[in-house]
């Protein structure tokens, strides 16, 4: 896809984007909705892994990502969002692009994160990514719906994994 985003601002998040952070995602499903706080304490204490995007000053993007903390060679990225009206421009692929630069001495040896079977996008991320890389997508399942409680709520969670090294 051909990216048009020079009109994009990417940063790290500062504490105070927690609110917005939260009622974007709220805005978007299918992802899953966390407490404002916990967004508080990703846009502080995680904030060099995490990305928010800004379009003229408001928040158009965000993707949260961790180091495993029992891998820490490992990226995890956990939840990837942008602005409905800014979607399809190439923002997700730029925010992940700019956390891998910013990554780059931190000696990454895998990427790693989850999908739901029916989201195309959030695969194409990953699958995009694997491209550029010229690695492959290593597929695993991560939870089983049952996993998510009776009631069918949720779908199963699939673990891609790019390892970097291969
Ligand atoms: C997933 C999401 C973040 C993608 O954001 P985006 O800025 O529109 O994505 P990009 O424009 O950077 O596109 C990245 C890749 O995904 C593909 N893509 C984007 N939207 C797509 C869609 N609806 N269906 C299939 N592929 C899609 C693009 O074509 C591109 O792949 P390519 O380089 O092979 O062409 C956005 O659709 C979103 O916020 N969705 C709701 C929340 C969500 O489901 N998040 C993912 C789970 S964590």
């Amino acid at each position: 896809m051909e990216s048009d985003t020079c009109d994009i601002l990417t940063r790290k998040p500062e504490a105070s984007d927690g609110f917005a952070i939260h009622q974007l995602i709220a805005a978007s499903p299918p992802l899953d909705l966390n407490s404002t706080y916990s967004y508080y304490l990703l846009s502080d204490h995680f904030r060099d892994s995490c990305v928010v995007a800004e379009s003229q000053g408001q928040l158009a993007g965000f993707l949260s990502a961790y180091l495993i903390p029992s891998r820490p060679d490992t990226l995890f990225i956990w939840q990837v969002v942008v602005a409905s009206d800014q979607r399809g421009r190439g923002i997700a692929g730029r925010m992940v692009d700019d956390l891998l630069a910013r990554m780059e001495t931190h000696g990454l040896q895998a990427i790693e994160g989850t999908v739901n079977p029916s989201n195309r996008a959030s695969r194409a991320l990953f699958e995009r990514l694997a491209r550029q890389r010229g690695c492959p997508l290593q597929e695993t399942t991560f939870l089983e719906a049952e996993a998510f409680g009776p009631g069918g709520g949720h779908e199963s969670e699939i673990l891609l994994r790019l390892p970097l090294s291969s």
